[in-house]
């Protein structure tokens, strides 16, 4: 008998009754004090978000959803560029040329595709300041905007391109100061440096040490080199920065068809040897060579912990957090002061994770913090029709985590952790991007960008349309405990907070809790930011050809009157995607970056040569900074 399906009308009302108690949840958490919920490096001071939270909203004109080779900004706000591809890191590095790029020169500049940013004030928690840290992701190279297509006209071996590659990915840490109201990168500053593909990083946690973590180059299995696809990340309430590792298979090739155990289901599951944009990294080093270091991709696909204010500190992979394609790691205090880290799986019909701490957070016992994320419980979503999220734990000799499923220990449960969340039957998601957590209710925000292999069988109440081309957000609500939001517990409840599309079209079946503007509704949500004030800001990454206009970064209210209803704030030059939102304490500034202008075209011959526009000008990735003409909090 064919399996009856239910509708998206059936999978919504079903959500319906839920509402009413999502909003008085909302008032009561609230109430609570915003500040307790937010890490002390992102902190506004308690008067601006006490008055921000009762401001009636979001105030700038709304701009026209558009394709251009420039960015657009709504009027009263400037746009300047921070940070290109290729600009120099510290004052040794060579002025940057796209025809003569090399390796040396790589690691001393800029990354390519700079993805996630975090920006850290001196001193620490400062509420306006005119000195921090920029942290920024360089995701992935992309050689057709990193090297000239034509043969005859470069000094390019593959050779050369792999090793500028390796150069040019992983993070870049650089100081800014902020001189006559304009942020500029301090070059000179001894905090600057670049992490690479060729960085060692101390690995520690469960899966440290683990013999399926051992290589011919790292015989310990405690010492990794570099870290990959790093998409978005965090930032702890001691001032470390977390960088996640996403789409880590592209980087691995050789020979998969060994007998060697890690291919029977792990490496497959992850998709390595199956990547669509194969690099051939491992021609140059054995370690990206499968065949030659089976257990090298075991080392990627962990969240990185990175010291900003000791420029001589090792990164760390915290494999407590769990091996998937991390997004983000975004980081809350339960009420008793445990760690939370919310991180998703972005890839299609994977899950949502939660990292508890073991010990509480004390911010003046370095001796526990240090480590904290190395001990803890790992958990993934799954989402009932009724509204009840649980949170299933992913802990060894638990349920069917045991010796008869293959995992003998917690580190096998950590290195397969998609298949450990598979056996306790978590919710398969749409691509959960990143997540957010609002400084003024507490609730939680997830990105689901899209899936087109959601069959109809397939559609759930948290996934609710097949063929997702448009992608949804979902809220999830913590209980209270002592009047704040307990993001530790193991039950919330979750409710679709906007189907994205266009609500003028009914195919699309879009649904948003306040009908948007023309220009407002957007598709394939991917990074999101709260400001200090608590309004979300949403980034969009939708493919050209589906989407038909730029990307753009929108911005709502989470409750009240407009709950829901984005506006469109910025657009990205053509071939742009929009990532990376960060704010400053004060929220007068906001950082974008904005990742693959011209990926269409190409560097030869480019859609758009933002942001320069020179005769010869190759497109370049580069953070932009915002700011309101009169100075003020962005939005207001
Ligand atoms: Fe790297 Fe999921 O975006
Ligand atoms: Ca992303
Ligand atoms: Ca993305």
């Amino acid at each position: 008998m064919k399996k009856s399906v239910p509708t998206l009308e059936q999978l919504m009302q079903a959500r319906i009754s839920r509402r009413e108690w999502i909003a008085g949840a909302g008032r009561m958490i609230a109430a609570t004090s915003a500040m307790a919920l937010l890490p002390h490096a992102a902190r506004a001071s308690k008067a601006t978000v006490a008055q921000s939270a009762n401001s009636s909203g979001l105030h700038f004109t709304e701009i026209s959803k558009t394709i251009s080779p420039t960015h657009h900004v709504a009027q009263g706000y400037d746009v300047r560029v921070l940070l290109r591809w290729g600009d120099k890191i510290t004052p040794d590095a060579p002025a940057f040329d796209v025809y003569r790029q090399t390796p040396a020169a790589q690691t001393k500049q800029f990354g390519t595709n700079c993805d996630y940013t975090a920006f850290l004030p001196f001193p620490k928690g400062s509420g306006k300041p005119d000195r921090g840290l920029m942290w920024a992701n360089h995701e992935y190279p992309d050689s057709m905007l990193m090297f000239p297509q034509t043969e005859e006209e470069t000094h390019y071996t593959p050779e050369l391109k792999a090793r500028i590659e390796m150069a040019s990915v992983g993070g870049s840490l650089i100081e800014l100061r902020r001189e006559n109201a304009v942020w500029k990168p301090v070059l000179t500053s001894n905090y600057n440096r670049r992490i690479t593909a060729e960085t060692p990083i101390q690995i520690s946690g469960p899966a440290a040490g683990h013999a399926r973590m051992k290589t011919s180059y790292d015989p310990a299995g405690t010492r990794v080199l570099g870290t990959l696809a790093n998409c978005a990340g965090g930032i702890t309430p001691w001032g470390t920065i977390l960088t996640c590792e996403e789409n880590f298979h592209d980087y691995f090739s050789g020979d998969t068809r060994k007998d060697h155990a890690e291919f029977e289901s792990n490496h497959r599951r992850y998709g390595i040897g199956k990547s669509k944009h194969p690099r051939n990294w491992g021609d140059y080093a054995e370690r990206f060579d499968v065949g030659r270091e089976p257990n090298e991709p075991n080392r990627f696909g962990w969240v990185v912990e990175i010291d900003p204010y000791d420029p001589h500190s090792m990164p760390v992979k915290r494999t407590a957090l769990g091996r998937f394609k991390h997004e983000s790691a975004t980081v809350v205090l339960s009420p008793d002061n445990r760690v939370v880290v919310y991180s998703g799986d972005d890839e299609k019909l994977e899950y949502l994770y939660r990292f508890v701490s073991r010990d509480a957070f004390d911010p003046d016992d370095r001796s526990v913090y240090r480590n904290i994320l190395d001990h803890g419980e790992l958990s993934v979503a799954k989402l009932d029709a009724d509204g009840t999220l649980n949170w299933l734990p992913l802990q060894f000799g638990q349920g069917p985590l045991t010796k008869a499923n293959g995992f003998r220990s917690q580190a096998d449960v950590l290195i397969e952790t998609r298949r450990a969340a598979d056996l306790l039957g978590a919710t398969p998601m749409d691509r959960p991007e990143d997540v957010e957590v609002s400084p003024v209710t507490g609730k939680v925000y997830c990105s689901m960008t899209k899936n087109n292999e959601r069959s109809r069988d397939k559609v759930d109440a948290a996934n609710p349309r097949a063929n997702n081309k448009y992608g949804h957000i979902l809220e999830l609500v913590p209980p209270n405990t002592s009047n704040k939001p307990d993001h530790a517990a193991a039950k919330f409840i979750w409710n679709i907070f906007i189907l994205a599309g266009n609500p003028s079209e009914e195919a699309a079946r879009a649904s948003y809790p306040t009908r948007p503007s023309e220009q407002g509704w957007f598709t394939n949500p991917d990074n999101l930011a709260f400001d200090p004030a608590g309004r979300l800001w949403i980034a969009t990454d939708g493919q050209p050809a589906s989407i038909q206009y730029c990307n753009g970064l929108y911005a709502c209210e989470t409750e009240g009157e407009t709950r829901g209803a984005p506006k469109l704030f910025f657009t990205a030059p053509i071939g742009a995607e929009v990532t990376g939102p960060s704010f400053t304490p004060d929220g007068s500034t906001l950082f974008l970056s904005i990742q693959h202008p011209s990926e269409d075209s190409g560097l030869d011959a480019p859609d758009t040569r933002w942001p320069d526009f020179g005769k010869n000008s190759p497109p370049r990735s580069s953070i932009v900074v915002i700011t309101k003409k009169d100075g003020e909090m962005i939005g207001s």
